[in-house]
């Protein structure tokens, strides 16, 4: 389930037709290479699997916004989840056509990203609260566009997952409590600016098993029958994101069936609803597709202790260090000898950069290239410049081609909006 292979014995780690070694030499490291063929058949098992019923994917722009990688997603008629205005702009950017396909989640939006959004008449405002409501509800009076949108409802469901990425219980940020969203429709109906469109959800991200999914969208789909008794007619169902992909054991992963699961879980709950079904898939559709592959500067041994030093660093990609997550590291081009122990490490100065600790890999030199996987989703994204390093290349690999989709950050990129 992962683009990245060795085509023969002695040949070096590849994406598709392209040597990981050759891509390396042109466009230098650290560098993010990805598999555009994956993140569309990714994107087409959610389509299949909802085929059944009107659903529009809206690909959670967060996981990886860069905008070559949103084009194609919008191309193969994805639609769009984002959480800023910033983010708008790169779906405005990349694929104009897609703006009428997009959702607009977060708890913090401001006067200005919520007037930029009416004008480019997004699908919806997935509303947090009752004050962004209110706010929303002026704005479009302002502007005089008829805003459509749909609560963002907590579920209080528990979804097991890392701590700083589960949304879904009432003590968390996010969201409205489901008990009190009825009273809060209900007093927008009247509003000649607000269009009561939809219910929406997210209970977190990297959840593993569809249980938690159905017990939340059973709670909305309970939300949408009351609505309707109440004579509020929602026509969207948004069921978030947050499927989770195998870090681990990737070779015994399938993600067609997790992705049928997914969608069982979701339509058992909705039977006999006729509402669209949004998803917000994020890291399921592009974590798997990219590695970020880095060059070994140092091999160094301290005490008991060999810690592999390279190019890349926690600016990079940052998950390692900020959630503990597992990466699995590989060699590009494997040497024969017997597996080390090591810490793989970067060059910022910071003990929490690390990429792997105490992990067992195939030996390696310096000069080596190594690849980081599963490195597609929230690595560039959450990539920053500490320690004054510029953002690394990226690379696109569709059908027999490479391409540049993002070019390596300069000094002068970097020092370009100070002034002394
Ligand atoms: N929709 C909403 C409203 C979200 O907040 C998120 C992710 C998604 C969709 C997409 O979730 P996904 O399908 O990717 O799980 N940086 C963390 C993940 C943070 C997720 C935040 N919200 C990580 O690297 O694991």
């Amino acid at each position: 389930s992962r683009p990245f292979g060795y085509p023969a014995d002695d040949a070096p780690l590849s994406c598709g037709a392209h040597s990981l070694t050759k891509l390396a030499k042109r466009f230098g490291t650290p560098l993010y290479v990805y598999s555009g063929d994956q993140m569309l058949e990714r994107l087409g098992l959610f389509q299949a699997a909802l085929a059944h019923r009107e659903h529009l994917v809206c690909y959670a722009v967060k996981a990886n916004s860069t905008l070559a990688i949103l084009k194609l997603f919008a191309e193969r008629g994805a639609g769009f989840d984002i959480v800023s205005g910033g983010e708008l702009e790169r779906v405005l950017a990349a694929a104009p056509e897609a703006a009428g396909r997009v959702v607009f989640s977060g708890v913090g939006k401001t006067a200005e990203e919520i007037d930029r959004a009416l004008d480019a008449e997004i699908l919806a405002f997935n509303v947090e609260s009752e004050a962004e409501l209110a706010l929303l509800a002026q704005r479009a009076a302002k502007r005089k566009r008829k805003a459509r949108f749909a609560l963002r409802v907590n579920p209080d469901v528990f979804a097991e997952t890392h701590p700083y990425i589960s949304t879904g219980l009432r003590e968390h940020k996010f969201g409205i409590d489901i008990r009190e969203a009825r009273r809060i429709y209900a007093g927008a109906k009247g509003n000649r600016w607000l269009t009561p469109h939809g219910v929406s959800v997210h209970i977190g991200s990297q959840i593993r098993s569809a249980e938690p999914f159905g017990a939340a969208m059973m709670r909305v789909a309970k939300l949408v029958k009351q609505l309707s008794q109440d004579g509020i007619a929602i026509k969207t169902v948004d069921a978030g994101g947050g499927l989770g992909i195998d870090y681990h054991a990737a070779p015994g992963f399938d993600p067609k069936a997790k992705v049928a699961e997914y969608a069982a879980a979701l339509e058992g709950a909705l039977k006999g609803l006729d509402v669209q079904l949004l998803l917000e898939p994020g890291r399921f559709l592009v974590a798997q597709a990219g590695a970020l592959v880095a060059r070994v500067l140092y091999v160094k041994r301290n005490g008991k202790k060999t810690f592999v030093v390279l190019d890349a660093a926690m600016n990079d990609l940052i998950r390692p260090a900020l959630y503990q997550a597992y990466h699995e590291i590989v060699p590009v081009a494997p040497r024969a000898g017997r597996a080390v122990t090591v810490d793989v490490v970067g060059p910022v100065c910071e003990t929490g950069d690390f990429f792997a600790r105490d992990r067992k890999i195939k030996p390696i030199e310096p000069g080596d290239l190594v690849a980081v996987l599963d490195a597609g989703a929230y690595g560039m994204a959450q990539s920053s410049n500490y320690n004054s390093r510029p953002r690394p290349a990226e690379v696109l690999v569709v059908g027999r081609e490479a391409k540049l989709i993002r070019r390596r950050e300069t000094l002068a990129d970097l020092l370009g909006p100070e002034m002394v």
